[in-house]
């Protein structure tokens, strides 16, 4: 039988571009090999795209090492199965591949920009299409579209770059309290993203939120633990036991994300009363449909008083290491393994076509 040609498109223009090297070379390894030829295809900084391992080493350092990994491990043979491989993005793309499975996180590739640009050329993918990316990328969007269907999230406000000047720490703290949050609508990773709790904090997170976009949103602090579930399917979907963020900082920001090995420990599964584990899965399944989802998404939670549950937001395209990641651990406590994980989402990309 024929196997069925993936490309696996990771890196990008985002501020996620390492996380999505790691997530890309996790998927490529687990991939069934007798299923499955497999073309990495790296977008870098700028957001040229490099097909092929040799292109991938010489263009993107940063790539290197997974690259070579890869190949080591003879999980990469391009060569023999892709013939010539294309030397820019374009419309032949649909003649190598039958499915593309972006691996990016964040702007420019979870977004909505790369999933319009994959359905311009006619190739099935992996995921949440043009609509369900970009709503889901828009914590404004998002929260908006929540409140229409009942389902309860931080209170917030939203203002333009424009507007500015005339936003003030004292009307703000007045409707949402002393301590808030200040963040881009549509970043990651957490960048951008500072707890307030005074005149002189707001100033400077204000600032910096707008130093990386135009629209910015300000949140009531909700002070509760940290829970996410992860959903799969178009039609049909379906969520996964809930994991808990154990988080041992102010904040789940950036450092404790990525720089500070300590700051935070997963708890899989969650440890919660039945009833809260299914509001959470009946939550995420809601609000999967709601903002558009398809193929998957991780849905994020605060949980207070150990009995309210807020959505905070949903990533269409989480991370996804084995090792580490919420989206794929989840899956596996709920008896869904990596490798058949990942079977699902190409079965799902294949038959919502494009
Ligand atoms: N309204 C809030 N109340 C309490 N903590 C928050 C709130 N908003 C964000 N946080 C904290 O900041 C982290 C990052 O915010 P989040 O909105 O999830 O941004 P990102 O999309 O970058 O992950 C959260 O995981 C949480 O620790
Ligand atoms: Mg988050």
């Amino acid at each position: 039988m024929k196997k069925t040609r993936i490309g696996v498109f990771f890196g990008g223009r985002s501020s996620e571009h390492e996380i999505s090297i790691k997530s890309a070379k996790s998927v490529m390894k687990s991939l069934d090999k007798t299923k499955y030829d497999i073309l990495p295809i790296g977008a870098d900084k700028s957001g040229h795209f490099h097909f092929g391992a040799d292109a991938i080493l010489s263009a993107m350092p940063a790539a290197a090492q997974m690259i070579n990994d890869l190949r080591s491990a003879g999980v990469i043979d391009e060569k023999n199965s892709f013939g010539k491989l294309p030397e820019k993005i374009g419309a032949d793309l649909a003649e190598f591949l039958d499915v593309a499975f972006p691996v990016f996180h964040g702007t420019f590739g979870e977004d909505g920009t790369f999933q319009g640009l994959l359905r311009m050329f006619g190739i099935p993918f992996v995921g949440a299409g043009v609509l369900g990316s970009a709503v889901g990328m828009d914590k404004d969007v998002t929260k908006r579209l929540l409140r229409d269907a009942g389902i309860r999230s931080a209170k917030h406000l939203t203002f333009g770059k424009y507007e500015s000047d005339r936003i003030s720490y004292a009307d703000i703290s007045a409707t949402l309290g002393d301590i808030i949050f200040v963040k881009p609508a549509s970043l990651g990773s957490s960048v951008g993203v500072s707890k307030v709790r005074s005149e002189d904090d707001f100033k400077k997170a204000i600032e910096e939120a707008f130093s990386y976009e135009n629209k910015v949103i300000i949140e009531e602090f909700i002070k509760g633990r940290e829970i996410e579930c992860s959903v799969l399917g178009n039609d049909y979907p379906e969520a996964s036991l809930p994991g808990e963020i154990v988080v041992k900082r102010d904040f789940y920001s950036y450092s404790a994300k990525y720089l500070d090995e300590d700051a935070a420990d997963l708890q899989i599964p969650a440890d919660l009363p039945a009833e809260i584990i299914d509001d959470i899965r009946k939550t995420s399944l809601k609000a999967y449909k709601v903002l558009c989802c398809e193929g998957m998404a991780r849905v994020d939670f605060f949980l207070r008083n150990n009995s309210e549950i807020f959505l905070n937001e949903i990533n269409t395209i989480p991370g996804f290491t084995e090792e580490i990641s919420m989206y794929p651990k989840l899956w596996a406590a709920s008896g869904l393994p990596y490798d058949k994980l990942l079977d699902k989402l190409i079965e799902l990309a294949i038959s919502r076509g494009v």
